[in-house]
């Protein structure tokens, strides 16, 4: 691990959860419960590793089609492990983010969302950010309409605009200016997104962030992920040889 180039931002696309519940003989909701208990065992041991960022996609803008059953088993999952998430961010230093848009959840799961955020808004460990009711091409919608809102109200921050001026559209809108508008504001893109169980796509995850990502699949279900299979993963990113569109 020494030797190791460990990535500051990794982001990973936690898949599988019902086809180990399945294996078993399960209902799905298990593998999510499973799953849970997996990301929660992973929370401090990526800090640990070195890493900066952890992004997880944890409910996509797709995952509504999903049974009734199962859309309530995931909320209900989500304020179950709430309290725990709060209890591992305090004990490891580590600040939770929300991206995604979060109206469309029940009350009482914005309100929670809102604690996770606010409570752990001042530790200074691994920033944790936590992708619920998120689809890329959705935040690149909903930064478009920021952008034409803050225009409309005459309040583009000046450093989004080429000449440094703020003003658009005598000046261009920079693609950092206008990432800023997106829910990942702040957050480096990813260097690395693992996904698990196999699947080669990135399904609506980061859709802009993931420009230049490494891409590493691994066969194992998210329930069965943890640490050491994350080093493995990052070993094989240090394998890659990043170019970023050059030689
Ligand atoms: C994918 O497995 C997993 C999900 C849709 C939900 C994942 C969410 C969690 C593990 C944790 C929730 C997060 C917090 C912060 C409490 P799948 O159901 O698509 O599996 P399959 O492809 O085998 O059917």
């Amino acid at each position: 691990m020494d030797e190791m180039n460990i990535p500051a931002s990794v982001a990973i696309i936690m898949d599988g959860n019902g086809r180990w519940a399945k294996k078993r003989g399960l209902p799905r909701s298990f593998g999510h419960k499973e799953g849970c208990k997996a990301l929660e065992a992973l929370i401090p041991e990526a800090g640990r590793i070195g890493i900066k960022y952890l992004t997880v996609y944890a409910f996509s803008t797709e995952n509504w089609k999903r049974s009734q059953e199962e859309v309530s088993a995931l909320m209900d999952l989500f304020r179950y492990y709430a309290g725990r998430l709060l209890k591992k961010a305090e004990e490891n230093n580590v600040r939770i983010t929300f991206i995604g848009d979060r109206t469309r959840f029940p009350e009482d799961i914005v309100a929670s969302i809102e604690k996770l955020e606010t409570k752990t808004s001042g530790n200074t460990g691994l920033r944790f950010v936590v992708a619920a009711n998120y689809g890329g091409r959705d935040e690149i919608r909903r930064a478009a309409v920021r952008f034409a809102e803050a225009y409309a109200a005459g309040n583009i921050p000046e450093e989004c605009i080429s000449d440094g001026t703020g003003r658009f559209p005598e000046g261009e809108l920079t693609e950092a200016g206008f990432a800023s508008f997106l829910d990942t504001a702040g957050i480096p893109d990813p260097d690395l997104i693992i996904r698990t169980s196999g699947e080669l796509r990135l399904s609506n995850f980061l859709t802009w962030q993931s420009a230049y990502s490494e891409i590493v699949i691994t066969d194992r279900l998210w329930p069965d992920f943890n640490a050491e299979e994350l080093l493995r993963c990052i070993e094989e990113y240090n394998g890659r040889n990043r170019r970023f569109g050059g030689v």
